[in-house]
């Protein structure tokens, strides 16, 4: 049986990529999912991988579902933390409600799930966590300080974790994917990805989930071990740092 890996948000967008990818590359993959039964329930049927249902905000939910994930599986050694949503709108008209559904799912939501294998992953001197950012975690975007505010903080958790789980055999790394073609980035406006973010892409084309998933899995990997506290970016030259 190959390691474990969990895969918050791992049915749907990038993470369904991820998934599959980990599964290809011989890993046991359970992947989480916040609320759409039917996507998860055909996308298990699909590919043999299973689904469990929780939300990532939630501490407690979080611990439940890792425990039995554990139960089921075995030891968690590869955590990918992958769940995010937006919730877009220039600051002028974003709710306190839309800036604290993003935080509590794409930044608290990490703590949440590292927080509950991190003890395992330092007992068994052995752990890869991948944390999904996100290029305007880098550069900002207009109309996402939510957004942009949480990628960057989890690129700063990444940076800090990295030194912590380093003497315990732990990686820690960060991906922020560029725009890639999923249902988040087929949500904005024809118009505005026409004609103001393509044009911004030198390569002149969206990312595709199984590039990101490729970053995936070697970071996952053995020959990653040396990687650690870094921020791979994909995101076809739109943005250097
Ligand atoms: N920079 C500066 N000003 C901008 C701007 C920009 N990039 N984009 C829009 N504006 C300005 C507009 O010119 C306009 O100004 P005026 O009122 O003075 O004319 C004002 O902001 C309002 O713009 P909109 O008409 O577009 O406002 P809206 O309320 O209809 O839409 C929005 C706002 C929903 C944020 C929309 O602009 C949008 O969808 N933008 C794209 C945001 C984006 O890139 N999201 C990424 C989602 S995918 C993802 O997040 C994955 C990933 O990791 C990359």
């Amino acid at each position: 049986m190959g390691r474990v890996a969990l895969v918050t948000g791992g049915s749907r967008g990038i993470g369904e990529a991820i998934s599959k990818a980990l599964k290809d590359d011989g890993y046991e993959v359970a992947a989480t999912y916040a609320g759409n039964d039917e996507k998860a329930a055909a996308f298990t049927k699909a590919t043999g991988i299973k689904t469990y249902k929780w939300d990532v905000s939630d501490y407690e939910a979080c611990k439940a579902g890792i425990a039995e994930v554990e139960e089921e599986l075995g030891p968690v050694e590869v955590l990918v933390n992958n769940a995010g949503i937006t919730r877009d709108a220039m600051f002028h008209r974003m709710t306190p409600e839309q800036w604290r559904e993003v935080i509590d799912t794409n930044l608290t939501g990490m703590f949440n799930m590292t927080h509950n294998v991190w003890g395992g992953m330092r007992d068994r001197k052995f752990g890869r966590v991948i944390n999904i950012s996100s290029v305007n975690g880098q550069k900002g975007q207009a109309g996402q300080a939510n957004y942009s505010a949480a990628k960057a903080g989890d690129i700063g958790f990444t940076r800090a974790l990295a030194q912590e789980g380093a003497r315990a055999g732990i990686t820690v790394n960060a991906i922020c994917p560029g725009y890639i073609a999923t249902e988040m980035v087929k949500a904005i406006d024809e118009k505005v990805l026409n004609e103001r973010i393509i044009p911004q892409i030198p390569v002149g084309r969206l990312g595709e989930p199984e590039e990101i998933a490729r970053t995936v899995v070697f970071l996952a990997s053995d020959d990653a071990g040396f990687f650690s506290g870094s921020t791979l970016s994909p995101n076809g030259a739109q943005f250097f740092s």
